[in-house]
């Protein structure tokens, strides 16, 4: 048994569709996170900003003695793979968990990757589909206007400027005929309900957050270091801009109870 908390981050908003699943599947956890919405978006920059900002974001998750980090970003875990390696804790990325659920729910073998631009040029979904089965064949299309669109709440089924990005980026992707989609990067699964209309029936959607929240779990399971303590487990979110926005957005994911504990941090000062 382990009481202490569960790190998650991201750049933004898109981890907490990882912190979802986790409170639905392991609800009496501890879980800390810290979205870094004052640097979003990660995927539109160099791969050495990035590891610079993850491993600062891993440095401040691991000051709250945490006992394992989930990077729930695409574009950490495909452009950063190792960077875990920073502290001495256990590390999951999004991309394994994320390519195995795929590669077992192809029936034609025909698997799209969708992510940030970082992800897509980083290839490290396409790597390890291959490596669970080189048969697969994948279609990648970086979907870079998802992100924001997402941080700024224009996630419902009904928004119409969400439903015009998703027809043009998805189009050639169900032209391939694919069967399965990653969506590989956290934040889309906000946009569920419109990437679902735009591949149309027949297409498995992945979230990647939620898988790496169900290796998360085995993990904890199989090293004995689940909290077994009595009583609900709790949320506390850490944010590097304005609580407001980050609050009202992870309220319509969460519920507004969960997401009451939310502070802000300097990440450049506490994380050195
Ligand atoms: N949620 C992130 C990802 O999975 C972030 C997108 C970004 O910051 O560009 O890639």
């Amino acid at each position: 048994m382990d009481n202490r908390p569960i790190g998650v981050f991201d750049s933004g908003l898109g981890g907490l569709t990882a912190v979802k699943e986790l409170r639905t599947i392991l609800p009496n956890e501890r879980i800390v996170y810290f979205g870094d919405t004052g640097r979003v978006p990660y995927g539109t920059r160099s791969v050495k900003t990035i590891e610079k900002y993850a491993a600062q974001d891993i440095r401040f998750l691991s000051s709250m003695d945490i006992k394992l980090v989930i990077a729930a970003c695409g574009t950490v875990s495909s452009v950063a793979p190792h960077i875990g390696m920073v502290m001495a804790l256990p590390f999951i990325g999004v991309v394994n968990p994320a390519s195995k659920a795929a590669a077992a729910a192809t029936k034609n073998g025909r698997v799209g990757v969708i992510g940030t631009t970082a992800t897509i040029k980083s290839g490290a979904y396409d790597k390890a589909l291959h490596t669970l089965n080189p048969d697969i064949q994948v279609f990648s299309r970086d979907c870079p206007l998802f992100v924001p669109l997402v941080e700024n709440g224009w996630f419902r089924k009904d928004d119409e400027v969400a439903r015009i990005a998703a027809r043009r980026y998805l189009t050639p992707l169900r032209e391939q005929g694919i069967d399965t989609l990653i969506l590989g990067c956290t934040h889309f699964p906000l946009l569920w309900d419109v990437i679902h209309e735009a591949m149309g029936e027949g297409v498995t959607l992945i979230n990647t957050g939620c898988e790496a929240a169900h290796t998360a779990a085995a993990l904890l399971r199989e090293r004995d270091a689940l909290n077994e303590e009595e009583g609900p487990g709790s949320c506390r979110f850490f944010v590097s801009d304005s609580i407001e926005g980050f609050q009202r957005l992870a309220g319509i994911l969460l519920g507004s109870e969960e997401s009451q504990d939310v502070r802000q941090v300097d990440i450049d000062s506490t994380a050195c």
